[in-house]
């Protein structure tokens, strides 16, 4: 705590804070130098803020050309999964409703209906090519919703170790389900403290559906979340939010069984990732690397004060500029879309022209015309 160290006397059991050249100051001015500190801080955080995202030069923010999907239909609407066929995008939300949400030209023509209810929190979703639909639910584990809408639990435990946080997954052709456990100390309502305690407690695991077995593939990860099995099935990438990195685990030819690095020193916190075709993958940032976040990452104790802020003034600043990275094959940025006023965007996938973007804590989808507002290449 800030304290007027100079107004006590030397028989007040607070003296020894004080130099041995005695400081008398006057109550006055006691107060104006609590003001000015006060000030201070004040200054500090907001020129902090006023710096704006410290990214990838050349982006483009995409503010002008968004559009809202499914407003007020869909709360925290996590990871977005397309079926092709019906022209429909399945999502988790947050009562537990799977949606369906139909994809029209003219958002006013968007039609929700309500799925299947989890009774959990469903996160990363996966479309098997039969139609039945993987889910990483943060509360029941990993899912199986089969095309008549029978919900079945897989997993939710491997080694004696329950699972706390399921959040990504992803089906290989041959039909073995990748998936991350992000923590199984904290559950979703507590994942700040997961990532304030800074105690890798992650697991990314497979699920073989003949065996019905659960193995665990790499163990003591920093909150691994996204999941998609590589284009040519010769790896899976998992993100690891909190390493701002997303590495490949090798499932086949010279290499299988290694882990090596798809990207790193990404600009956000790494949440979801899809393959979107040509060439491309989605990395959805759930917030940019600002100076606040750097503060917060370095002083923990100000995430209880930011989210007191949150709570009694609103939002602030140190949640925005969401959105998708774009990289090839290699893992290689080429592209950034964002917004400074987005945060927590949880997921990107390709439609048509248009990136669709799911997030965890917003009413609605976001989704931008890539064709009318392109971004510009990253150098
Ligand atoms: C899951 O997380 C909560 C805290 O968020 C904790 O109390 C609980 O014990 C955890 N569950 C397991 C099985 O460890």
């Amino acid at each position: 705590m800030w304290e007027c160290v100079g107004s006590v006397s030397s028989s007040s059991p607070r003296s020894h804070f004080q130099s041995p050249t005695k400081i008398i100051t006057k109550p006055r001015s006691c107060l104006l130098t609590s003001l000015f500190v006060v000030a201070l801080m004040v200054a500090l955080v907001l020129g902090l803020y006023g710096l704006g995202p410290l990214g990838l030069a050349q982006e483009l923010s995409w503010s002008i050309g968004s559009e809202v999907v499914a407003e007020g239909e869909v709360s925290g609407p996590e990871d977005l999964a397309y079926d092709k066929r019906r022209r429909v995008i399945y999502t988790g939300c947050e009562d537990g409703w799977i949606k369906q949400v139909t994809v029209a030209d003219s958002v006013a023509d968007t039609v929700v209906n309500n799925w299947v209810n989890t009774g959990g929190r469903p996160l990363g979703l996966a479309l098997e090519k039969s139609g039945e639909l993987m889910v990483a639910d943060a509360v029941k584990g990993l899912l199986r919703v089969t095309k008549k809408k029978k919900v079945e639990v897989l997993a939710n435990e491997v080694d004696g170790l329950k699972f706390n946080l399921t959040d990504g997954v992803d089906v290989a052709e041959n039909g073995i389900i990748y998936f991350t456990d992000a923590t199984y100390k904290y559950s979703l309502e507590d994942y700040f403290d997961d990532i304030i305690e800074g105690v890798p407690h992650g697991r990314f695991m497979n699920y073989n559906p003949k065996t019905k077995k659960v193995t665990v593939l790499a163990r003591n990860l920093y909150f691994p979340n996204g999941v998609v099995v590589s284009q040519d099935q010769n790896f899976v990438i998992y993100c690891e939010t909190i390493m701002k990195r997303c590495r490949k685990y090798y499932i086949e030819g010279p290499k299988k069984g290694r882990i090596g690095e798809f990207c790193r020193n990404l600009p956000g916190m790494p949440d979801n990732i899809h393959y979107v075709g040509q060439g491309q993958y989605y990395i959805a940032m759930a917030t940019s690397l600002t100076p606040q976040r750097r503060l917060l990452l370095k002083y923990p104790f100000m995430w209880r004060v930011l989210r007191m802020v949150t709570k009694y003034v609103g939002r602030t600043h140190a949640e925005e500029n969401g959105g998708v990275l774009v990289v090839n094959l290699e893992g290689k940025p080429t592209a950034r879309y964002y917004d400074s006023e987005l945060s927590l965007i949880s997921s990107g996938i390709k439609i048509g022209n248009y990136i669709y973007c799911g997030s965890l804590m917003y009413p609605f989808i976001v989704r931008l015309d890539v064709k009318q507002y392109p971004s510009l290449p990253l150098t």
